[in-house]
């Protein structure tokens, strides 16, 4: 198994653990409801999504009868991918309690940063498992 697909999974049950703490969290204490925000993103993109991220990195090419097409950008995925994600969430829960443009600015960037990760994983997934003329 490639590195950064065990780095997935396990970030992905990270992930989980922290969201799940969080939830149980809101269930406990209504002033921390405002973070419903972390705690859904956290699940699903954290959670869900990165589980799929690792699965399906180390699945889809066997299933296709092909390698990865490009193994060193599922690495950057995986920097981009959980770093959007920190950011995004970190800026998002300090705008909350602080609100100025700049949480904002920077929440926005985070998630851009998130956004451009899918995009590698799309690229990817599909310059793998699409047959070029003549394969
Ligand atoms: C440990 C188990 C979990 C607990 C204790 C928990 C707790 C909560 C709580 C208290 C809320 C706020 C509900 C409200 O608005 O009053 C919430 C919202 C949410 N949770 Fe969870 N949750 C758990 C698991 C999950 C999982 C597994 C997912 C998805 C993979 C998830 C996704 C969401 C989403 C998307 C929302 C926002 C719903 C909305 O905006 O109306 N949660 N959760």
């Amino acid at each position: 198994m490639d590195s950064f697909v065990r780095n997935f999974i396990i970030a992905s049950i990270i992930y989980l653990g922290a969201a799940s703490l969080l939830g149980v969290g809101m269930l406990w204490d209504d002033s921390l409801l405002s973070l419903k925000f972390v705690h859904s993103h956290l699940m699903l993109l954290g959670w869900v999504s990165m589980m799929i991220y690792g699965v399906g990195y180390h699945v889809l090419p066997r299933f296709s009868g092909r390698p990865l097409r490009y193994p060193k950008m599922g690495e950057v995925q995986f920097w981009a991918a959980n770093t959007g994600l920190l950011g995004m969430l970190l800026f998002y829960a300090l705008g909350i309690y602080n609100p100025s443009e700049a949480f904002r600015a920077l929440t926005a960037a985070f998630g851009g940063l998130e956004v451009f990760s899918i995009v590698l994983f799309l690229y990817n997934m599909l310059a793998t498992l699409l047959p070029k003329a003549g394969n």
